[in-house]
């Protein structure tokens, strides 16, 4: 390994981290995002976030196990030090412990990822621990679970009331005594996800939580200001890369409408002994 190349984060290291230095997680759906941002994070989310942001969809529920599988082996590929984690999209889990399993061994056996991620509290215990048993590692997903979306009737903060507040830190308890190596908050007030957080063994990952957690990740074109028509309330926009593409792709426009593009140096002549 080169000098001062961080060590690859493995799972006993994710456990390892409760309490310590914040995780710096962030999805990646392609290879060369994966390879430009696997030196900087602990771990690559293979988010069904991808069926919004590659592919359009309003939510996450279309999301298919062979697209998973399809993006998870894109990133697993380039990753060489980031854990690669990949949701198991809606439908491919629910059903049974069985499901789970046969929907987890392919997205581990396929991709080269080393966990899968699973939306559900109490509901998903048993089928985390049935996983568990069998050699695959998985991450919990509470609060604001977006693949519920039509049983919560959008994608609003939760835990607001003191009984529904109740239930998410009792999906918490019953997610990390399954077995979840880690869980990720998503959408929960603050206190309850810095509760949460004091309760359970394992790292928790917050998104829209608490800077508490153990850890935190955003969708990265959420980050990178990639949608400017909707930016979620609980995201920082690192950049503004929407603007930088408009005006990049406007001069190109120009350039190719004034023939200015290409130039001298981006064409072929024969005997120039360009490759
Ligand atoms: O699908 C996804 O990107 C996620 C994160 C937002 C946690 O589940």
């Amino acid at each position: 390994m080169p000098k001062g190349r961080p060590k690859r984060m493995t799972v006993p290291r994710l456990r390892a981290a409760k309490g310590g230095v914040p995780l710096v997680c962030l999805t990646a759906y392609t290879s060369p995002m994966a390879r430009l941002l696997d030196p900087l994070v602990d771990l690559l989310l293979v988010g069904d976030s991808v069926g919004m942001v590659i592919y359009g969809m309003p939510d996450t529920v279309g999301v298919d196990l062979e697209t998973m599988i399809r993006h998870g082996r894109a990133v697993a590929g380039a990753a060489d030090h980031a854990l690669v984690v990949v949701d198991l999209p809606f439908g491919s889990y629910e059903a049974s412990p069985e499901q789970a399993f046969g929907s987890a061994a392919r997205v581990l056996a396929e991709t080269g990822a080393a966990a899968v991620k699973l939306e559900g509290g109490q509901a998903m215990a048993e089928t985390i621990a049935f996983l568990s048993a069998r050699g695959v590692p998985v991450i919990g997903h509470i609060g604001m679970t977006p693949q519920a979306v039509n049983m919560l009737g959008g994608f609003g903060a939760r835990g607001r009331s003191p009984e529904e507040a109740r239930r998410i830190a009792a999906d918490a308890d019953a997610v990390a005594e399954a077995g979840a190596v880690a869980i990720v908050v998503e959408g929960t007030v603050e206190t309850l996800a810095e509760e949460i957080t004091g309760r359970v063994a394992v790292p928790t990952i917050g998104i829209g939580a608490s800077s508490r957690c153990d850890g935190q990740i955003l969708v990265t074109d959420d980050l990178l200001g990639l949608f400017p028509d909707f930016t979620p309330p609980f995201v920082r926009q690192y950049a503004e890369l929407a603007g930088t593409v408009r005006s990049a792709v406007s001069a190109y426009g120009e350039d190719v409408r004034a023939r200015r593009f290409p130039g001298p140096e981006h064409v072929y002549a024969a005997g120039d002994g360009k490759a």
